[in-house]
């Protein structure tokens, strides 16, 4: 019998009915165009407006701080191009530095490497063999001519919560110091379901969000962008969004990624439904270091995100896992760039010190709300004889 076990939420989510029933009167009902002077213009319009406020509310921001993006790549492309291109120290553009981590999502270290390209100098720190990075180890790497410090909350991987707000009061406290100042962006598409995202309490200028990875639709995002912060447009048309950010506002994505938000603003019941999330997880991890020989955790025990589960197995190919499970109808994802149609082992794995071959064979199980612990006895059952199974095949015993 084929399962239907959804263990890869890191990837995405499944919309919440509620994110669904806001979202579905401006398909067909309400559909006129946000920046129309005409009643149905206006009726999409003051839904943007709440829309940015509901959020603005969640992140301890002003409505005009907000901006919709087609989801935290272009947030993140957004964050290290137009802060970093709209800063020109002197009449030598060459001299801006840039700091970033090893281990970010391609949607930031991409854009890095395009600086690069520009003549900016770009550090890209190694973690701790945790996937940590610590806010002395950011200030180390701070240069006269750094503009941009651009560090991921909750790493997608191996879960690993990294001290933003810590780096943020560094960065304060040197900018108090400095002439040039040191704007900081957050990449925290994988924290908003799990932690605080309050831009004071962390301190940050710039932080973007998915709606996809919190229950909400696909394809929409926002970036906050503090007043004050030099900004040029990575993309140039309509004067919606103030010129930031052009282009026709999705009303229904917005709608359902303000709702997505706004859910996670009931801090009791999201306390309640981490806390559960974190007991699959612990289970999990528990009985696979447990039953499964060679298998090793990756990412830290304690600051770690409550819905990810992390390993590397000796001996098998983290893709030949997730193909065997999806047979069997169990989603789960590996760290490996197969999607890119290369089988590189994963950047963020190798640069915590893992060994290609080791890194080869990662696993990356991460956890929802809808998630039960039926789904997670299963799960362990099933990886323990698939992890078996191949590495049968790896291994034949000789005749
Ligand atoms: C940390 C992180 N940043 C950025 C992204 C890109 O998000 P989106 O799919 O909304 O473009 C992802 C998605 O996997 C992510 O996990």
């Amino acid at each position: 019998m084929k399962h239907n076990i959804y263990f890869d939420n890191a990837a995405t989510t499944k919309v919440d009915p509620a994110v669904l029933s806001a979202m579905l009167p401006y398909f067909s009902d309400e559909y006129g165009n946000a920046s129309s002077l005409h009643y149905a213009g206006l009726n999409n319009r003051v839904v943007v407006d709440r829309s940015q406020a509901k959020i603005a509310d969640f992140l301890g921001c002003d409505k005009s701080e907000v901006y919709f993006t087609s989801g935290a790549t272009e947030s993140d492309n957004m964050a290290i191009l137009g802060v970093t291109e709209a800063i020109n120290n002197g009449s030598n553009k060459a001299k801006r530095h840039v700091i970033t981590t090893k281990i970010e999502h391609d949607a930031i270290l991409e854009p890095c490497r395009e600086l690069e390209k520009m003549g900016v100098k770009v550090t890209y720190l190694t973690p701790n063999q945790d996937g940590l990075v610590t806010a002395e180890k950011v200030k180390a790497a701070i240069e006269p001519e750094t503009v941009l410090v651009s560090i991921m909350y909750v790493n997608n991987e191996i879960g690993t919560i990294l001290p933003i707000g810590e780096i943020g009061r560094m960065i304060t406290q040197l900018n108090s110091q400095r002439e040039n100042k040191i704007y900081f962006h957050t990449d925290a598409t994988q924290a908003l379901n799990f932690l605080d995202c309050n831009v004071e309490a962390l301190k940050v200028d710039l932080l973007s969000l998915s709606g996809h990875k919190i229950y909400g639709p696909k394809g929409i995002g926002a970036i906050y962008i503090r007043r004050g912060t030099p900004f040029k447009p990575i993309t140039f048309g309509g004067h919606q969004q103030a010129g930031v950010r052009p282009g026709t506002y999705n009303v229904p994505a917005v709608a359902g990624l303000a709702e997505a938000v706004n859910s996670l603003s009931d801090k009791k019941t999201i306390d309640q439904q981490n806390d559960k999330i974190k007991e699959l997880r612990d289970y999990i991890i528990k009985q696979v270091l447990l039953r499964i020989t060679g298998s090793i955790v990756t990412g830290t025990k304690e600051e770690r995100s409550p819905n990810n589960a992390s390993f590397v197995f000796e001996g098998v190919k983290g893709e030949d896992i997730v193909l065997s499970l999806s047979e069997k109808g169990l989603a789960v994802s590996t760290g490996s760039a197969c999607s890119s149609g290369s089988l590189d082992p994963s950047h963020v794995l190798l640069a915590l010190g893992l060994k290609p071959e080791l890194a080869h064979g990662s696993l990356r199980v991460s956890l929802s709300k809808y998630n039960t612990e039926n789904e997670a006895k299963v799960f362990v059952e099933e990886l323990e004889e698939t992890v078996s199974q191949l590495r049968k095949i790896m291994n034949p015993t000789p005749l």
